[in-house]
């Protein structure tokens, strides 16, 4: 079997449109194999790279063809009913495979495991495992128990779990770019949101855990960190033996000091979280990269306070103007859900003019979905007709166009440092880069000897809402 073969199927709503990577592992020196597809944000992504490792040392690998898998694994999201509905589908589509096949197990991982227990199982019967976000290291304990026909279920959350010691297997990785947890669960409360309840509360992971994992993938010749966490500013870790509290502006500089060649980036920053020793600490590191995701959710302060955001429009706005007086021309991109309850017109007139205001390069944009046992569902009606949602999303995203547009067409004449991630998928002649600001930079090859990881100076000459096309300069 090729390599391309073992490649996963992936579902991610944050980030459609990315490129499938191969598995780093060879699947043939194991004994067993799982498939694992995974949905939602990136801390999922990288869950599955740690449920990889897990399984591993069980001698299980990963195929990404599920007719191979012994072990099937949906790592899923509960973020909006659409979410959840997709994921029904698929467990339905496994269900009638494993008739045919009933030595499959099948497995349900994050979220809707945490939300939902033992609900698949029992009622509806669709799965064999049940595993929550913070039980993974119980998962082949449980396997064994749901192979001889028991279940098994374990939907605990912890507070302190934060797989620390468990090197992820880079499940998609390029090679280049890889992600690092640096924290798990949230301590906001935002109304909408079912992410509290189906990840627990924050803890932050030992800084030298995380500094390891960094140094260790450098050494194998990534170029790229991530660092991860639903709030990564409320980072804080004390390090008993050096006496030295570690918050995110400190953890972000030890991960810069790795090397100067291994670009540091990080998602997601809650607006009030976010703190000037934070954006300094960018502006002082070349390779600390001069993006921040600020999701503002909504532009007007009385519908901000019904969500629970804690910050107001001038709030907001004051954060943004400060980043850019820090860092001109950070990139910033942002979250917006429309029609939250009770939103009017001119609220929803309020996050277009705020989007116009903070210039957002690029955002991901969603009606409200109501989500059981939220805030939200237990304080307020969800009002908003289903039209008037989608129309006024419709609008959001429009303006997101024009203005991811607007933002690109300013880069045309001028150079960046990029860093080559791989070849374009629409021209294997073209190499896809990134610039410092995330924005997705593709060029032609030439005649020079650059690869994948290689940093290189390109100029822009054209470009598209989504991305700059430009040629190498030396
Ligand atoms: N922790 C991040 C934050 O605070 O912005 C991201 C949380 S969530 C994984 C990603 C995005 O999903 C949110 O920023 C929000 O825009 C959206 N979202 C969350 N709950 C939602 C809901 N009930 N309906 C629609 N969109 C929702
Ligand atoms: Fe959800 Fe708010 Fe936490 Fe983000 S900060 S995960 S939106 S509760
Ligand atoms: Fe979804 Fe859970 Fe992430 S609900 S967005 S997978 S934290």
């Amino acid at each position: 079997m090729g390599l391309l073969e073992l490649i996963p199927k992936v579902h991610n709503e944050e980030r459609q449109g990315e490129a499938f990577i191969p598995f780093e592992n060879d699947p043939n020196q194991y004994i067993k194999k799982f498939y694992i597809e995974s949905y939602g944000c990136q801390m999922n992504f990288a869950d599955s790279e740690v449920v990889a490792s897990i399984l591993g040392r069980e001698g299980y690998g990963a195929t990404r063809n599920y007719e191979d898998a012994d072990l099937v694994l949906l790592n899923t999201c509960s973020i909006r009913d659409k979410a959840e509905q997709t994921v029904r589908k698929r467990l339905a589509d496994f269900k009638r495979i494993k008739n045919n096949r009933p030595g499959l197990l099948i497995g349900v991982l994050g979220c809707m495991a945490e939300r939902l227990k033992t609900k698949l199982l029992e009622e509806e019967k669709l799965v064999d495992l049940v595993v929550g976000p913070d039980a993974y290291r119980s998962l082949p304990g449980l396997i064994e128990e749901a192979g001889s026909g028991q279940k098994g279920v374990n939907v605990l959350l912890s507070r302190e779990e934060t797989y620390a010691d468990i090197s992820p297997v880079r499940l998609e990785s390029n090679g280049v770019s890889a992600f690092i947890s640096i924290m798990r669960g949230c301590n906001n409360m935002c109304s909408f949101c079912v992410v509290p309840f189906t990840r627990g509360r924050e803890r932050s992971r030992n800084a030298h855990s995380i500094i390891a994992e960094a140094q260790d993938l450098f050494d194998r010749g990534f170029k790229e960190v991530i660092l991860l966490g639903q709030n990564v500013d409320s980072y804080y870790w004390i390090d008993e033996e050096q006496d030295e509290t570690v918050t995110f502006a400190k953890l972000l500089e030890k991960v810069a000091l790795v090397d100067p060649g291994l670009r540091v980036r990080f998602s997601t920053s809650h607006p009030k979280d976010i703190t000037d020793e934070v954006l300094f600490t960018m502006a002082k590191y070349e390779n600390i990269c001069k993006h921040i995701h600020l999701p503002v959710q909504s532009g007007n302060t009385r519908i901000l306070q019904l969500m629970n955001r804690t910050y107001t429009r001038e709030w907001y706005m004051a954060k943004v103007n400060r980043i850019r007086e820090i860092m001109p021309g950070c990139g910033i991109t942002s979250d917006v859900i429309s029609g939250f309850c009770t939103e009017t017109e001119e609220d929803h007139q309020d996050t277009l003019s705020m989007m116009e205001f903070a210039r957002y390069d690029l955002s991901y944009m969603y009606f409200y979905s109501e989500r059981p046992g939220t805030l939200a569902e237990r304080r307020y009606t969800d009002d908003v007709p289903e039209e008037v949602k989608k129309r006024r999303l419709q609008e959001i995203v429009d303006l997101q166009y024009q203005l991811s547009l607007r933002s690109n067409r300013e880069d045309l004449g001028k150079t960046f440092k990029v860093l080559i991630e791989g070849e374009s998928k629409k021209k294997s002649d073209d190499w896809m880069a990134r610039t410092t600001h995330n924005k997705v930079i593709v060029f032609a090859k030439g005649n020079t000897a650059y690869k994948k990881g290689d940093y290189v100076n390109v100029k822009v000459h054209e470009c598209t809402k989504a991305t700059l096309l430009g040629e190498i300069v030396s």
